[in-house]
């Protein structure tokens, strides 16, 4: 197939609309691509830069070894799905699988055959003689996927093309798009703002925000090693809590102090303050990292042996039970964080709970520039 390079590409839109800035990266061949990040980011406009619906202010594209800024379009050798499908309305399945092809002169054996097999791949073949608004949801994204299957591209990019169907229904067509990926060996640059879709469905991920990309990584690094205070805030649900410390010095050796309590460093942590002039520092701590301590009212399952300063007393705010673990929303003073349980033994609303940090899981970010200092 075929890998994709981004060299300095950034759009302006109208003269004044910074959409993308500076994006550099590669989309490995037989990549499974995700870009993700919140609305506006850009996500759109490099996909559709990608794709040549979209002029390049600056920098290069290339397909391969070749430039591709100035071909157009259909001669681009890929393949794009929307999010609202784009199907034509008084064509059956058949007809607007085989239109670009027919288009494009292919003899009418050739389409023949990449339509039956394209609609087998999809299990749509039983569907080949409806029109659009016979279809359910899920049936008329098969189409448009189908569509882009028939071309043999280069390259797949998809537009949240599943942002239009319910919960279920998408999980689903998550797993079917990722199975074809495997099927085809394709190339595939898949854009959401859904993290979970990024996470389950991704083999590299780039994170955007307001058109800069803030990490390029694998799910598994992404969740455990953010590069800063976003990726760490928007990948993973419930996000990572982030707590404003002052570094404070604790018989030689530094820790951490937010409202009256101490939070102690281990080694890791504290060689990771050396690159800060100031004294203040983000904490950053997911919800499973967080755990019930031994004044709680539940049952402590983890303890800090020697680590009693890492206690915070908290209040319950809320209570969420969901199923096999639940969330709990805290509140000290001045901050607030959740947490998550899995202990059958829940917490009441409004009572005091006693929570031990995790510091072997903590991060910690510049409290300027969100910069993560421990990856
Ligand atoms: N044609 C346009 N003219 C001017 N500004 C635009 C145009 N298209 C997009 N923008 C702006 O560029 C930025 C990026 O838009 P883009 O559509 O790429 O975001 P996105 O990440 O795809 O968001 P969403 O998740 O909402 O689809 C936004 O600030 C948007 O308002
Ligand atoms: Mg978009």
């Amino acid at each position: 197939m075929a890998y994709v390079t981004l060299k300095g590409v950034t759009k302006i839109y109208d003269g004044d609309v910074l959409a993308v800035e500076e994006a550099n990266f590669e989309i490995p061949d037989e990549s499974f691509t995700v870009l993700v990040g919140p609305s506006g980011c850009g996500k759109s406009t490099i996909l559709r830069m990608i794709a040549g619906l979209e002029q390049i202010t600056e920098g290069d594209i290339y397909i391969d070894d070749e430039r591709i800024n100035d071909i157009p379009p259909k001669d681009r050798d890929i393949a794009m799905v929307f999010q609202n499908y784009a199907l034509y309305p008084h064509m059956t399945v058949y007809k607007n699988m085989a239109f670009g092809l027919k288009l494009r002169k292919y003899p009418k054996a050739e389409i023949d055959q990449r339509v039956t097999a394209a609609a087998e791949i999809l299990s749509i073949s039983h569907l080949l003689n409806r029109k659009p608004k016979h279809l359910s949801g899920g049936e008329r994204q098969r189409v448009a996927v189908g569509r882009a299957i028939v071309r043999h591209p280069k390259v797949f990019l998809f537009d949240e093309p599943l942002s239009n169907l319910d919960a279920k229904l998408r999980v689903q067509m998550r797993m079917e798009i990722s199975r074809l990926h495997d099927r085809l060996d394709a190339t595939m640059v898949y854009v959401t703002h859904d993290q979970v879709e990024a996470m389950t469905m991704g083999d590299q991920i780039v994170v955007l925000n307001e058109g800069t990309i803030q990490q390029i990584a694998d799910p598994g690094t992404l969740y455990h090693k953010p590069a800063n205070q976003f990726v760490g805030g928007f990948i993973g649900t419930p996000p990572m809590n982030f707590i404003e410390t002052q570094i404070v010095n604790n018989g030689g050796t530094p820790a951490l102090r937010f409202e009256n309590f101490k939070v102690a460093l281990n080694g890791h942590l504290q060689s990771a303050l050396n690159t800060l002039s100031g004294d203040s520092v983000v904490l950053g701590i997911r919800p499973e990292d967080i755990h019930v301590g031994e004044n709680g009212t539940s049952n402590s399952k983890f303890q800090f042996a020697s680590c009693a300063e890492n206690s915070v007393e908290t209040l319950v705010e809320l209570v969420e039970p969901l199923g096999n673990h639940a969330l709990l929303y805290l509140r000290t003073e001045n901050h607030n964080f959740v947490a998550q349980s899995d202990l059958a033994d829940l917490p009441q609303h409004n009572a005091p709970l006693t929570v031990n940090f995790n510091m072997d899981k903590a991060h910690l970010f510049h409290p300027e520039t969100g910069e993560s200092l421990t990856v």
